[in-house]
This record gives structure tokens, sequence and C-alpha cells, in this order.
């Protein structure tokens, strides 16, 4: 019998046709990896809650480095982890602080051949846990606080990153970057804006990776995104687009696939998603337990987000991918 879907199936019939009409390929170009680097230590340690992914120090972390860079992988994301903490965060900009340190080591080992992206945000440095500084009446003070990404934009861009990644959710903060970067004369250096970042529930692993409880059982539901909203979205990224960002990125990535899509019909920067650390954790849990095989799942999930319109991936994925690619 012949049926107009028969046309479908003749071209799944091997896997070399398969190959051949496939409309979404991932390859080690679209990752970037997310790697931790921490302040006073003497050997990495295992973040329990993300198997397989570490607290480095600074010499691990440039071993890591090079060996994502001899995978093929062409770049990565620093989060630092300060020894101290305090209410503005101030370890962010401190020219000796760990994330500082670290770009300049990994710049010095590896030049231009991998791309550092530097996480911009105060969280991991204040002792509320919060992005941004806390006023009087117990809320953030967004402005305020874009004038400490300005400073902080400052200090991550002498170290030698190529972009900044602003994960705070302020409101104004790519202008308050783009200007004190242009200020400073790195106007080189790059903003890749995290524009729409939901107030999302699979952030738990991240923040054990870096060591963040929010103060008095306090959420960013005042400033990251409401997931019952797809339109505040596209608000937020028009916004960023206006304010000079020069890439966005949705975030989480798998439940905001509909997000990607409709990023991708506004603006023609170039989008990231970010695979975040509970949806990494999820896939490793399950497969753990034999319940689905993990390295299906997440080649399914990272190219699911490239079909629906994503450049490029932050995924702790990236070097087991690297890896099997
Ligand atoms: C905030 C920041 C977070 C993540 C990246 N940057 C956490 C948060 O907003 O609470 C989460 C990334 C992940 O879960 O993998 N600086």
């Amino acid at each position: 019998m012949s049926f107009p879907n028969r046309r479908l199936r003749r071209l799944r019939k091997s896997q070399a046709l398969r190959r051949l009409v496939a409309e979404t390929r991932l390859s080690v170009d679209d990752l970037v990896a997310p790697l931790f680097v921490r302040e006073g230590i003497d050997s990495p340690i295992p973040i329990p809650s993300l198997s397989g992914v570490q607290q480095h120090t600074r010499q691990s972390l440039v071993e890591e480095v090079k060996h994502l860079h001899s995978l093929g992988v062409p770049g990565v994301i620093l989060f630092g982890i300060p020894e101290q903490k305090d209410p503005q965060g101030s370890e962010a900009w401190n020219p000796e602080g760990i994330v500082q340190l670290a770009l300049q080591d990994c710049r010095d080992a590896i030049g231009q051949d991998m791309v550092l992206i530097a996480d911009l945000c105060i969280d991991e440095y204040t002792d509320h846990g919060h992005c941004g500084v806390v006023g009087e009446d117990g809320s953030v003070d967004n402005d305020q606080t874009i004038t400490i990404y300005g400073q902080i934009s400052q200090a991550q861009a002498r170290a030698g990153a190529d972009i900044v990644a602003p994960s705070g959710m302020m409101d104004g903060q790519v202008r308050a970057i783009r200007d004190a970067l242009d200020a400073d004369n790195y106007q080189e250096v790059a903003i890749l804006a995290y524009s729409a970042k939901y107030a999302s529930g699979l952030y738990g692993p991240f923040r054990d990776a870096v060591d963040v409880t929010i103060a008095d059982g306090g959420d960013r539901k005042t400033y990251q995104q409401d997931w019952r909203n797809g339109r505040e979205a596209l608000a937020e990224i028009r916004a960023d687009e206006e304010e000079g960002a020069d890439m966005i990125m949705v975030k989480p990535a798998t439940p905001y696939l509909d997000i990607i899509t409709e990023a991708r019909k506004i603006t023609d920067l170039p989008i990231a998603a970010y695979h975040v650390s509970g949806e990494y954790a999820m896939i490793k849990a399950a497969a753990s337990q034999n319940l689905i095989d993990g390295d299906t799942v997440a080649l399914e999930q990272l190219t699911a987000i490239k079909r629906a319109g994503a450049d490029f991936i932050l995924t702790y994925l990236t070097k087991e991918i690297a890896e099997s690619l």
C-alpha cells in the first residue's frame, strides 16, 4: 500500500540515510563547559549533587581547560567560590579574587585558543546569597547592584575574559556593564546576557556547587522570571539587545524550548541555552537507577535544544559529549 508518509519511512531506513537527512547536528563546537574554581583548597573537591563535576583548584582548573581544549571544546564559563563572603560580594571584583586569578591562569596556559567566559554575578560572593545588594527593607537594590556589576566587568576584562555573562537579572545591567567596559577601553569584550532566566527549581545542585544558601529561606522570584510567562522573556531579550548585549541566553533549557524558538524569531544575535545543574542531575540520577540510558537522553536533550533554535549550549555534559562525538 502507499501512504504519503511512506516517504518519511523510506528515509529512516538506515543509519547512513538518517545521517544524510538529519536537520539538526550537534557538534563539539556547540558546547561550553561550566567550571567551578574555589579559593583556598589544595585538591579538587567533587560536588556530590553534580556527579562528575568538581570544585577546582587553580591548578586543576588549568588542567581541565587544557583537556577540554584538546577535545575541541571552544569555550568555558567560570564560576568562583571565594573564601570570604560579605554583603557586597567584594571578592567578585578584587583583582586578586579567585576568578580573576583563574582567568589569568587560563589565558597564560592556553592563549586565544579557548573562549573564556566569566559569569558575572555576586551571589557566589555575598553572605546573604542574593544576586544583588540587599537594601534596608530587605529587598534587592537593583540600581546599586548594577554599578557593582560594572566594576566586576572591568576586573574580569582586565584579567582576560573574552566575554562577561551577567546572570543576576538586574534591570539595566547590560547597559551598565557596556558603559563600564567601554570607559575602561574594553570595547572588544563581549556581553553574553542571561536575558531570559527563570526562577527555576532546577538550580539546586548549582547552589551546592558554589556554597550558596539564600538568607532567611528567600528566593529569587522578584528578579528572575515567572515560569508561567513567555512574552516576558521576549521583552527581556529585546531590552538586553537594545542595551548592547552581543549574545543572549535562555535558562534553563529543556523546559523552555518554546522560549528558544520564539527568541530565534525576534533576534539575530547568537542564542545560548543553559542546560542547568538540575537538568544534568536528573539525567545522572535516573541513569544511575537504570531508569533511562543516560547517554542517549543526554544526546537527545542537547539535540532538542539545538533543534529549538539555540546556537550553543552551556552544559555540564560538555566533556563526556565531546569525548563521545
Ligand atoms: C547565578 C547563577 C545561577 C546559575 C548560574 N548563575 C543560580 C541562580 O540563579 O540561583 C545556575 C546554573 C545551574 O543551575 O547550573 N549567579
